[in-house]
């Protein structure tokens, strides 16, 4: 069914603006049936931040900023969602274009600003979905326009806390005028002091959320160490390494679109990002799990990324280029690495070359 919806949708996606496939696709899923996925190999299963994922394979985040297909994109087979990034208010986001195809490399840019419908919107959908089950997260941002940003991050933890298996907090976007900047020691750890207050207020009524930090790849190493060292200080559940790259890397091809200013994801985040993640895992010495992701688009990269030090990994990008059906690959692949090699579970090799990857030289 997957299979038959990409060899129907892919061709006729490419054709279109980037930004009306990525509609037309959210209303395509809607019609895809509601069958349940497979189940998955039980070798996949994977326990983290206090959840039990089926597969460590997560769609990402800014597919469906409004909650709006949360249920269809568990059926291809996702052990996860990420919805959002969610704001309090509306937001219409910045001028069209905003999203850019770089065929050649595999790759997009994007500088989309936030565009979504808004807390209450998301909230609605989310609650009217909660019985379904299925591990949804929920990831929050900041209104462009806010006087108080870490009033807004904190406001949607006490929001949404009853409907979000997890939160992320997402200060690396790069499209949203000084977001990054609370990336930075002392507004991080404000934010994180506050952030992670709200949730232990609302964990009475609204049970268990798990707090994960999402960063830029962009952070030089000694600001990653101060991040590391506030995240684990305050306790934060874990961290998503990362978001889109401001870089340009040298090996792009379509250098007319490679100026178009906003966050770069695809293959050629791929290294920059593994990199970023293996020096993630070897500062926060197992105090908490990583997600992985920039560049995935196969079941080799997805191994990179785990024995870089990712327990759980996400896609976006790669999903333009090859469709849904890459989702029940790389949980093959995984598989039969596990099976080639006689593990029992992914564990084993999380963070395996941790070490050497630190060791090379910078990815250009
Ligand atoms: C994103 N990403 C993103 N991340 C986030 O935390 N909040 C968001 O709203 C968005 N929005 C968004 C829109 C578009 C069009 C793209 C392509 C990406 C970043 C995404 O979750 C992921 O971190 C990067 O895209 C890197 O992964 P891939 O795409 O290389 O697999």
């Amino acid at each position: 069914m997957i299979r038959a919806f990409d060899a129907l949708s892919l061709p006729l996606l490419r054709w279109l603006d980037p930004e009306d496939a990525h509609r037309l696709a959210i209303h395509g899923l809607r019609w895809l049936p509601p069958v349940r996925p497979r189940p998955d190999d039980p070798k996949l299963a994977v326990r983290a931040f206090g959840l039990n994922f089926p597969n460590p394979v997560g769609m990402a985040a800014g597919f469906d900023k409004s909650a709006e297909v949360p249920d269809a994109l568990l059926r291809p087979g996702f052990g996860f969602v990420e919805v959002g990034s969610v704001t309090p208010k509306p937001q219409a986001g910045n001028p069209r274009p905003r999203l850019f195809r770089l065929e050649r490399d595999d790759t997009v840019i994007n500088r989309m600003g936030f565009n979504n419908d808004g807390a209450e919107a998301a909230l609605r959908r989310l609650a009217s979905r909660a019985h379904l089950g299925g591990i949804v997260g929920v990831n929050i941002g900041a209104n462009k326009d806010s006087p108080d940003r870490i009033a807004d991050y904190v406001g949607l933890i006490e929001t949404f806390a009853p409907v979000a298996s997890y939160f992320t907090v997402n200060v690396s976007s790069p499209n949203t005028p000084g977001l990054r900047n609370l990336q930075q020691a002392s507004a991080l750890d404000d934010l994180l002091t506050k952030v992670i207050d709200a949730r232990e207020r609302v964990r009475q009524n609204a049970g268990e959320s798990p707090v994960l930090l999402k960063i830029a790849p962009d952070l030089s190493l000694n600001e990653l160490d101060d991040v590391v060292q506030i995240a684990r200080s305050r306790r934060v559940d874990g961290m998503i390494v990362g978001n889109t790259t401001i870089a340009r890397p040298s090996t792009l091809r379509d250098s007319s679109r490679a100026g178009e200013a906003g966050g770069l994801s695809g293959r050629p985040l791929f290294r920059l990002s593994t990199r970023m993640v293996a020096e993630t895992y070897v500062r926060a010495e197992g105090a908490f799990p990583l997600i992985g992701v920039g560049g995935i688009d196969s079941g080799g990269a997805a191994l990179t990324k785990i024995r870089a030090g990712a327990t759980l990994i996400q896609l976006y990008s790669s999903l333009i280029y090859k469709g849904l059906g890459l989702v029940d690959d790389i949980k093959r692949d995984l598989a039969s690495t596990l099976l080639r090699t006689g593990r029992n579970s992914l564990d084993e090799i999380v963070g395996a070359d941790a070490a050497t990857i630190t060791a090379e030289d910078w990815p250009v």
